[in-house]
């Protein structure tokens, strides 16, 4: 694999990162991961201004400008020959040169790192025909969910769990309320009505949960932007999840409780579809 690692394209096993990197001594640095389908890169705008805003509220300097990360991304699915996968890209705070908690002086420059992951199954994902059985986990994750930083222990902890508990995901549940999934949004259907969290600190602002919420609007499907409980989305007719490497993928069982007969429901399939077929 060729990657990219602060403005140069190089063979993976030749990419090094200092050991006082932040991100590598604090989880100092934040990430993006872009789709990509038959080698386009899958609503890149949404990502790119989500990047800008994550570094923003940490004071993190963006070290390159809209059209130089499009070129970046472009250039490594050219260099990788990828037709389908995703693109992981993430920016740290950079090399201090040693360890401290302060921030550095503004002169350390950021430390860009992205490589690509072919996929052949994005699309054809055969989650999307199955749907996934989930279970519920307190959320132990910190109070700036909205920021997509590194961090990523508590969700990984959720995911081994889940895997342990024999199922295929995690609900991160808050004071009763579900959060999100681990490194997803969540969504629930209920007689016409399409239910998902509101925008806030709480959940990371998901591109592809927008765009869901775009396409269930021009389905006619009633949107509520609110909390709801376990107990709710059990008695759901669908629900599903949304993420830029699952794009829309139906759950259909929560806590040991099958939805509906425990098959896809037509409206998380019809999203699915939709939205493949909108973004390629
Ligand atoms: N995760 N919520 C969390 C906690 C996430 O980590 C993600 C994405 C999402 C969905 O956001 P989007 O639709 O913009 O991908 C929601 C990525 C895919 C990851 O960590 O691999």
């Amino acid at each position: 694999r060729i990657v990219y690692l602060d403005g140069t394209y190089l063979p993976e096993t030749e990419a090094k990162v200092s050991i006082f990197d932040r991100g590598f001594l604090m989880a100092d640095a934040v990430y993006e991961v872009t789709s990509v389908l038959d080698g386009r890169l899958i609503d890149f705008p949404g990502h790119l201004a989500r990047l800008g805003r994550s570094l923003s509220e940490l004071s993190i300097r963006n070290p390159l400008q809209d059209q130089d990360w499009l070129e970046l991304h472009r250039s490594l699915i050219a260099r990788n020959g990828m037709s389908e996968g995703l693109i992981y890209l993430q920016v740290s705070r950079g090399n201090p040169g040693d360890r401290d908690f302060a921030y550095p002086a503004a002169d350390v420059a950021p430390t860009v790192v992205a490589f690509t992951q072919s996929k052949n199954n994005l699309a054809a994902n055969p989650q999307a025909e199955t749907g996934l059985r989930v279970i519920s986990l307190p959320d132990m994750r910190w109070v700036r969910r909205d920021i997509k930083t590194v961090q990523l222990l508590p969700s990984s902890m959720a995911k081994m769990a889940a895997k342990a508990a024999g199922v295929d995901e995690a609900w991160f549940t808050e004071a009763g309320l579900v959060t999100e999934g681990t490194s997803s949004n969540v969504f629930i259907l209920k007689a016409g009505h399409l239910i998902t969290r509101p925008l806030s600190q709480d959940i990371l602002h998901g591109i592809t949960r927008r765009a869901a919420l775009r396409l269930a609007d021009e389905a006619g499907l009633v949107i509520e932007e609110r909390a709801f409980s376990i107990d709710e989305a059990q008695a759901a007719d669908e629900a599903f999840l949304t993420s830029a490497s699952s794009f829309v993928l139906p759950v259909t069982e929560i806590d040991g409780i099958r939805l509906g007969d425990g098959k896809p429901g037509p409206v998380s399939r019809d999203l699915r579809r939709i939205y493949i077929e909108e973004m390629r």
